[in-house]
């Protein structure tokens, strides 16, 4: 496996890793008609207390849902006082799921396939439908164009539990397959996101570039401006999730922007609107880039090995309704987040170049291009 494509899984694991969330937690009661048909549901969810689980759990608050948590109470335990707490480890302790009742489930924290076969098989009974969130990085093999049904990738020992950034894509692959033996394809909705980016994201790998671009002054940009980058917003994914739990939406989704619907300069002009900021590009190739060893978060070279992974084919969540904002409040709303942060969080980004190392690789390039 290549570098990138590792730093790829790792750093989309690190993403969920149990890091303190920015995220806002108050809950406005929706107030859009229902149909007559609408009912409340109960939702079980397992984790929500990240990055995306908060976002799903405000989102179906603001529906009129009930939500109910499993977890083991570590990650920003004070996030929703409010919402019943079942506290055990997927590791062998589920003990304050049995007997519960839910309508459905949302498992967020399905690393290992023993667990998520186990949370599936504990909850098949229960629940009339289960909704699992995967991982674009399931797919094996970024050279070639990605739909719902290429190849996903595999493990020569289906027993390893060690998630590396090696392991992340087909441990999570396995993962799918065990709700599908559980609970039966039809009552089981699998979502593999690519990037998720937006108010709340501990890794910092979209929020990276309108940051960096509010601190103004010369910035490196990789390749060129019609680059295709995809991205998924973090209140999409939320809202995407609860309409699927709704309507009961089966199946196997990829959940990203567009495939070639959003580019490095359209990110680059999102970032200068939504700071007012007197950044100026210096866009530098990618034979330099390779040439000094540079990885960049959520870029991709076009014509190198991974070139199929920000163009993976969306359509069809968006044939099932899934709604991708404009990439402009996905800037807009990233920057405000960033600006309540306290100024431990945000003294550096954990991803993308230091100051030191940008202005080192601004200076090789403007010596090379003299
Ligand atoms: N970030 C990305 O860009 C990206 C991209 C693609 C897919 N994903 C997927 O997104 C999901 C993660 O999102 P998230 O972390 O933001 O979800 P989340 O639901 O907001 O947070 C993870 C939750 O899992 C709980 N948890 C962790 N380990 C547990 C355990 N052993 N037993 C019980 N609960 C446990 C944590 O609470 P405690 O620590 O208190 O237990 C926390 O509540 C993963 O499935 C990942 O593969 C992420």
């Amino acid at each position: 496996m290549n570098n990138t494509r590792r730093r790829f899984l790792k750093t989309s694991l690190l993403g969920s890793a149990a890091i303190a969330t920015g995220c806002t937690t108050e809950v406005s009661v929706g107030e859009e008609p229902k149909a007559e048909s609408w009912h409340p549901l109960k939702i079980l969810i397992l984790g929500g207390t990240g990055f995306i689980g908060p976002h799903m759990v405000k989102e179906a608050l603001r529906r009129g849902h009930e939500v109910e948590l499993f977890n083991r109470g570590r990650t920003d335990s004070q996030l929703f006082p409010d919402i019943k707490l079942h506290v055990g480890d997927r590791n062998n302790d589920l003990g304050s799921l049995e007997g519960g009742n839910w309508d459905v489930v949302v498992d967020n924290s399905g690393y290992v396939p023993r667990h998520v076969e186990d949370s599936a098989r504990l909850l098949a009974p229960v629940v009339s439908h289960y909704l699992y969130i995967s991982t674009i990085s399931v797919y094996g093999d970024f050279s070639r164009p990605i739909n719902e049904d290429t190849a996903v990738g595999t493990l020569e020992d289906e027993s390893v539990e060690e998630v590396t950034g090696e392991t992340y894509g087909p441990l999570k692959a396995l993962c799918e397959k065990r709700v599908l033996s559980e609970v039966g394809a039809d009552r089981t909705t699998i979502l593999r996101p690519t990037y998720i980016c937006g108010p709340g994201d501990r890794t910092d790998r979209y929020s990276y570039w309108p940051v960096r671009t509010m601190r103004g002054r010369e910035m490196l940009w990789p390749g060129t401006p019609g680059d295709d980058i995809q991205i998924i917003d973090v209140r999409d994914l939320a809202n995407f999730t609860i309409d699927c739990l709704e309507k009961k939406t089966a199946g196997v989704f990829n959940t990203c922007t567009p495939s070639g619907s959003f580019k490095m300069g359209e990110l680059l002009e999102d970032s200068l609107a939504v700071t007012a900021s007197d950044m100026s590009p210096t866009w530098v190739s990618t034979e330099f880039l390779k040439e000094h060893e540079v990885m960049l978060p959520i870029w991709e070279d076009p014509h190198g090995e991974n070139s199929q992974l920000l163009t993976v084919d969306g359509s069809r969540a968006a044939a099932a309704g899934m709604h991708c904002r404009p990439t402009r409040e996905t800037a807009r709303d990233t920057v405000s987040w960033w600006n309540t942060l306290p100024a431990e969080r945000t003294t550096a980004t954990r991803a993308g170049l230091t100051p030191e190392r940008e202005a080192e690789l601004l200076a090789l390039w403007a010596e090379q291009n003299a």
